[in-house]
């Protein structure tokens, strides 16, 4: 009876976070899962389905929510999942490492949230010629559609149009603005900043970055950045935009380090909804957050049966 209430929470919530996102969607169809049916048909007449999954680090409480929210779904699903779940400190080469170690366990599905865009053709083909599918989560990768079976994740270019809708309201519209990015080459950062270039363009040209510099998703390097372009540009920032909550949270210490009140001399739009910003908001030190939704544990798993089964998938 518990197990069963667990599962309908488990549901209900990820429903509910996902109908209030910037859009968790699955997208494209599924090349790889084809030209692997073969061997997914074979492996289905094992009991359960293993999955091997190279998350990316814990940069941040965004990552600590994903990599809960799948972990708790293979743990209320131990009688028919076996998972095995890689921590690559950041580091592309043991996200690497990781799936060539799948790839010789032979699992059924590999998951993935690629830390960078480019340099994975080579592994991934590897996977393709075992007949390994593979599912991007959360992030993208820059390979040809034949080498992966599909992606689950967030609409980062909107996440990104939305920072600035919200900044130039805060701002009326006029504004010089410093940019904490992410993570250079990921595409969580490259579509955020890409989304926010974009609007500010189109929609509000007296709104100016005036400095751009990686934080690298992480909330000590992004007080890091932000004391430097304290240092440099003193008054003249009116807000700042961080690719993510933690980052604005080093942001934030910064400024109030150096005598400011951050959300009132200095307006904050970031991107996640991580409990420490709503904390921020309440206490008047930050303005806005652009929701992403971590939950993506049991769209995960779920697309991993189907593609076990050699179903095909969005
Ligand atoms: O890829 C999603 C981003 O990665 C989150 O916004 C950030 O907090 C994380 O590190």
């Amino acid at each position: 009876m518990k197990r069963v209430i667990a599962a309908i929470l488990t549901v209900c919530i990820a429903s509910l976070a996902l109908g209030g996102c910037a859009g968790a969607t699955t997208e494209k169809t599924t090349p790889a899962a084809t030209q692997s049916k073969a061997e997914a048909v074979s492996k289905a007449g094992n009991k359960k389905l293993t999955v091997g999954f190279a998350q990316i680090g814990q940069e941040s409480g965004w990552r600590d929510a994903e990599t809960a929210s799948i972990q708790f779904y293979a743990g209320q699903h131990v009688d028919t999942i076996d998972f095995k779940f890689a921590d690559a400190q950041q580091k592309q080469e043991n996200q690497i490492k990781a799936i060539k170690s799948f790839i010789e366990m032979g699992v059924d599905v590999i998951g993935l949230a690629p830390v960078v865009e480019t340099g994975w053709d080579a592994v991934f083909t590897e996977a393709k010629d075992a007949g390994i599918p593979i599912v991007l989560v959360d992030r993208k990768a820059k390979v040809s559609d034949d080498l992966y079976s599909t992606f689950i994740g967030s609409d980062f270019i909107t996440e990104g149009q939305n920072a600035a809708d919200e900044l130039a309201k805060l701002l009326n519209n006029k504004g010089n603005v410093v940019e904490l990015e992410g993570t250079v080459g990921a595409s969580a950062a490259n579509d955020r900043k890409k989304g926010f270039d974009d609007q500010l363009a189109a929609k509000y040209p007296d709104m100016k970055v005036i400095a751009s510099q990686t934080g690298d998703f992480t909330r000590a390097k992004g007080k890091e950045v932000m004391e430097s372009f304290l240092k440099t540009y003193g008054n003249k920032i009116n807000a700042v935009y961080a690719h993510n909550d933690d980052m604005m949270l080093g942001a934030i210490e910064a400024m109030k380090e150096a005598g400011m009140k951050p959300g009132k001399d200095i307006k904050t739009v970031s991107c996640d909804g991580v409990k420490g910003i709503f904390q921020a908001m309440v206490d008047g030190e930050a303005n806005v957050t652009v929701e992403c939704n971590p939950l993506l544990g049991p769209q995960f798993f779920e697309t991993c049966q189907k593609l076990k089964a050699g179903e095909s998938v969005e």
